[in-house]
């Protein structure tokens, strides 16, 4: 079909890219992050509709097919993932779109001639391809289907160097003959690059791993916008590769890490630490009838929520508590840490869902220095974004995160289901310390009996 003229084909893709650029102004805060999302994805359907009514395409009923069959996967799955599943979905995504992309500009090279398009379609190529395999291997160790921990294989330096390379020698061999069959090495190259990328990264790095894929997939995208000669891909591709880069140095910052350090420092000999293995050192467990005097004759308690909170969703438990507290005449304060919970912004979504109010969340900076005067620092399925390991053991992969300063607290009450570690697999030493008690049970059954023992106090 081609049923438009030029200038509403322009005039809708103008309309498109002001909507993304709309939607991630949307998406910068939580109160209006469902808005900026609907406003992007209608975006995403008027590019979508436009280029249908712009362009004579061919093989028309197998593109509407790959779409129907897209959509019948896409739609039931994102109503039954999890929001603690989140990342993995986006690491599948991304890694379907740089797969995408690379396959597009191998498909565009035959009709490609000039050093600019050359050079773009070899881009393209390598670096969906190493979107598309690095996204693989994060959404297999997020999901547990392989271990989380840093993977190196023998001469895994060697390997990343040969692989290197070779791309490099390949992309060389693109733009001087132009040849598909080299283009598809190269694709394969890429993959692999991509699977010795990421192996190395483990734990808690993963989803910084993930968001910088992402970056590299949204570049790979505005690259196949320039083979194609389509303005909007170039511009919703350096739109993903902005906000994906400013993501993951955020995250990167927000855990005390620099990107080179999470990618390449299982290769330079850094931590690849951590284990599942539980001590059996003594704890001081206690009952919800005494934890609930504790939180019932304090003056002001600090709630950290973490991903055990997401798991039991004892939000709305949490919060009827904090409200029951209040009214007794406690103050109570939410100290979120940025990267608690599986995915930026978990714990504030999660307590917006309760309708927790934003002004009792506080941010790591602003509730630390509060923690001193806190009678009772209260974790709810957090572990290591208050573990002090971060701060006292080198060799720990959390070394450098900031965290939380609980242990600052008079007391410390920890509500989580055993001595297992968080997402790190590393011990935390608070857990044994004198001034620390422990409630075990699932957060929302420990906070359902909390609240009652608050009730009768
Ligand atoms: P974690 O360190 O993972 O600790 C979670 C704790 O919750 C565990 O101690 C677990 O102990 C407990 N728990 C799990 N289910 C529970 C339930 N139903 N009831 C009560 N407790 C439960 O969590 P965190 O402190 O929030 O730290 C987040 C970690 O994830 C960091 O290492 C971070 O780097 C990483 N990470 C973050 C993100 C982002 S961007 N937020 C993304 C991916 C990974 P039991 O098993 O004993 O109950």
């Amino acid at each position: 079909m081609n049923l438009l003229p030029t200038t509403w084909t322009g005039l809708l893709y103008l309309f498109a890219t002001v909507c993304f650029i709309l939607a991630l102004r949307g998406l910068s805060s939580p109160r209006t992050a469902r808005r900026g999302n609907l406003i992007g994805a209608f975006g995403a359907l008027v590019a979508m509709v436009t280029v249908f009514l712009s362009t004579a395409l061919d093989n028309v009923l197998l593109i509407l097919i790959a779409i129907a069959v897209g959509a019948a996967i896409a739609v039931p799955v994102s109503h039954r993932v999890k929001m603690t599943a989140m990342p993995q979905l986006v690491a599948l995504f991304n890694g379907v779109g740089g797969g995408a992309a690379a396959l597009v500009a191998l498909l565009e090279l035959r009709s490609s001639s000039g050093f600019g398009a050359l050079l773009a379609v070899a881009f393209t190529v390598l670096v969906g391809a190493v979107s598309f395999a690095g996204s693989g291997v994060t959404f297999a160790k997020l999901q547990e289907m392989m271990t989380t921990r840093p993977v190196l294989l023998p001469g895994q330096r060697w390997l990343m160097g040969a692989s290197l390379a070779a791309a490099l020698v390949l992309a060389a061999l693109v733009l001087a003959t132009g040849q598909t069959w080299l283009a598809a090495v190269l694709l394969v190259v890429g993959l692999v690059a991509g699977v010795l990328l990421v192996l190395p990264v483990g734990g808690a790095d993963v989803p910084i791993a993930i968001s910088l894929l992402n970056a590299s997939t949204g570049l790979a995208v505005a690259a196949s916008g320039f083979v194609l000669g389509n303005v909007l891909l170039l511009v919703g591709g350096t739109l993903v590769g902005a906000s994906g880069t400013i993501l993951t140095q955020a995250m990167a910052a927000a855990m005390g890490r620099s990107v080179t350090g999470i990618l390449f420092g299982a290769l330079k000999g850094g931590s690849t630490a951590g284990s599942t293995a539980v001590s059996d050192r003594p704890v001081r467990s206690s009952s919800a009838e005494d934890v609930a005097i504790l939180l019932g004759y304090a003056g002001r308690v600090v709630v950290v929520p973490g991903y055990g909170l997401a798991v039991a969703q004892a939000q709305h438990t949490m919060a009827e508590l904090a409200s029951t507290l209040e009214t007794r005449g406690t103050e109570v304060i939410y100290g979120i840490h940025p990267v608690a919970g599986r995915m930026p912004g978990h714990m504030n979504v999660l307590l917006a869902e309760a309708n927790v109010p934003y002004e009792a969340l506080e941010e790591m900076d602003q509730v630390n220095p509060k923690m001193k005067t806190a009678d009772v620092a209260l974790v709810v399925g957090a572990n290591d974004v208050v573990n002090p390991a971060a701060e006292t053991s080198p060799g720990s992969p959390i070394y450098g995160m900031p965290i939380l300063k609980v242990s600052d607290a008079q007391q410390v009450v920890f509500l989580k289901r055993s001595m297992r570690p968080g997402f790190a697999g590393i011990e935390n030493e608070l857990l044994y310390e004198p001034k620390t008690t422990l409630l075990f049970g699932d957060a929302k059954e420990s906070l359902t009996k909390v609240l009652a023992a608050v009730k009768n106090l």
